[in-house]
């Protein structure tokens, strides 16, 4: 008999609550109260972005959720001195290492860790030594892999954008690289997440690949709790998830 998979957790990202907040100046819709209703509704982390550019999460939002939360925080981040030392004095249990352009929709491709390993992995050791752990965005190719094996950080988040972004027989093989890659990081002792575009018509098959224990999961939860508010936006997630895992 095959041993059942772990449970999957939903991490809620709710940076887009704050991209409306910010269209008009206000200070509603507020992000952090999102954040709570999402943890009632049973998201187990809360995940936010604080950009270079501050368009939508700002720095009080990720102070006032770390203070309020009942749920592990994820703050997402990119490497850079003013970003590390700021985690390091808000001390968020999660953070996400991401790539950021200034120019771009959303945050577009995983971390080039291979490419700056060194920096990658002194900013994974700070952050480690303020006991927060690190996971690192990164596509699921074997050099990534490797360099993020030599960082030191305990999770990888597999950046699933390609897959949500194919169709047909293309994302059919798009998946199979992602299950490849999640098992080949799990047997190498990494946490496995994912992330990125997915939705209640494309999560079911990536919720079914067992080494992956997290999905972070924004802009399609918010857009539907427009139509159906947010816990049931939350809640029609985790059924979603949880019906394809089996449990
Ligand atoms: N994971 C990471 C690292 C991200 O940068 C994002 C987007 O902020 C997400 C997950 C969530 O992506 P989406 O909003 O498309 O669900």
């Amino acid at each position: 008999m095959q041993a059942r998979p772990a449970a999957i957790r939903l991490g809620v990202n709710v940076d887009h609550v704050a991209t409306v907040r910010q269209a008009r100046g206000t200070d509603y819709p507020d992000p952090v109260e999102a954040g709570l209703l999402a943890a009632a509704a049973g998201a187990h982390s809360i995940t936010i972005h604080l950009r270079e550019d501050r368009r939508h999460i700002q720095e009080h939002d990720v102070r006032r959720l770390k203070s309020r939360c009942p749920v592990p925080v994820n703050l997402e981040m990119a490497v850079t001195e003013d970003m590390v030392a700021f985690a390091c004095r808000v001390k968020p249990q999660c953070a996400c290492l991401v790539p950021e352009r200034r120019q771009e929709l959303t945050t577009e491709g995983g971390l080039d860790v291979a490419g700056h390993e060194a920096e990658i992995s002194a900013a994974c050791r700070r952050l480690a030594r303020a006991g927060i752990a690190v996971a690192l965005f990164i596509d699921p190719e074997p050099a990534q892999l490797k360099a993020a094996l030599r960082t030191g950080a305990p999770h990888i988040e597999i950046h699933t954008g390609a897959y949500a972004e194919a169709r047909g027989a293309r994302q059919q093989r798009e998946r199979a690289r992602i299950a490849r890659f999640a098992a080949q990081a799990h047997a190498a002792g990494l946490e496995v997440h994912a992330g990125h575009g997915l939705n209640l018509d494309n999560v079911a098959s990536i919720a079914r690949i067992a080494p992956i224990v997290e999905l972070n999961i924004g802009h399609s939860i918010i857009a539907r709790a427009l139509f159906v508010g947010l816990p049931a936006a939350v809640a029609e997630m985790r059924r979603a998830m949880t019906d394809a895992r089996g449990w």
